[in-house]
């Protein structure tokens, strides 16, 4: 089904509504493990707040991913791959999404639609106008709110990926790709960090966990945060401060 534009559902960014975060970056950058400091963040100051992933997020997406990141898919060719993960998401972003984001819920999204262009377009051979236009159709007036690029060199975010998969296990789909293709990746990523500097903050990966999760919890504090959270999240900081 495509996706409302300027109606209905199109209509509810003009309402309250949660706000939508969505996390991108390469393999092993730590996108997973900052998800839990944003929520446990976001629950602090007392906001609700839910985490999810792409591919998946539903049970129908879910399915696909498992066809997805198994490499089952990559046969088909790179552009009935994007269709496949735009598939998925538009069953996420309906079923799960867009009716968390109208209970005035915030949503936490481990990679979402900057992971297409991104991996498609390392894989190249893609029609630039095909992949916006197939953006437009699944993402219709939902765009994040505010997107958190990890940027970390692929060596060693493909070293951690490894290491936190532990040995006997393969890699999935789109690790087992050269190093070149990851390079193409970090490049694409960064370029969109770029291109829509109003949604989007690139944050050096390479950094300790604490000190990328500070970081990202700065960002979000500035930029969706109103007088009342951001008071809140300062007395949490004054709250922590050990005792003179
Ligand atoms: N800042 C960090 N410094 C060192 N190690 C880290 C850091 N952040 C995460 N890690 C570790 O690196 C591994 C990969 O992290 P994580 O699973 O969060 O990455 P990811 O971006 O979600 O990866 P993937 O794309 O494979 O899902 C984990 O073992 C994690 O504990
Ligand atoms: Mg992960």
């Amino acid at each position: 089904m495509a996706r409302k534009f300027d109606s209905g559902e199109g209509a509810m960014t003009r309402v309250k509504r949660g706000k939508f975060i969505t996390l991108e970056g390469g393999e092993g950058a730590g996108k997973s493990t900052q998800i839990r400091h944003i929520l446990a963040h976001l629950t602090a100051v007392g906001i609700t707040a839910l985490a999810t992933r792409e591919p998946g997020g539903t049970p129908h997406a879910e399915a696909l991913r498992e066809v997805l990141l198994s490499g089952r898919a990559k046969n088909l060719g790179p552009a009935a791959e994007a269709m496949l993960f735009s598939a998925a998401r538009i069953d996420h972003i309906e079923n799960l999404i867009e009716p968390a984001l109208r209970e005035r819920k915030w949503v936490v999204c481990d990679r979402f639609s900057d992971s297409t262009r991104a991996y498609q377009g390392a894989m190249g051979n893609l029609d630039a106008r095909f992949m916006q236009a197939l953006e437009q159709v699944t993402l219709g007036a939902l765009y994040p709110d505010l997107t958190i690029i990890l940027d970390i060199d692929p060596r060693l975010g493909l070293a951690r990926a490894a290491q936190r998969r532990g040995q006997g296990e393969g890699a999935d789909r789109f690790e087992g790709e050269a190093l070149a293709f990851h390079k193409a990746l970090r490049e694409a990523f960064r370029d969109i960090a770029e291109r829509e500097p109003l949604r989007c903050v690139l944050i050096d990966a390479a950094q300790g966990e604490a000190k990328v999760a500070a970081q990202i919890i700065k960002v979000i504090d500035e930029r969706l945060f109103d007088a009342r959270l951001r008071a809140r999240a300062e007395a949490l900081i004054h709250d922590s401060r050990p005792a003179q």
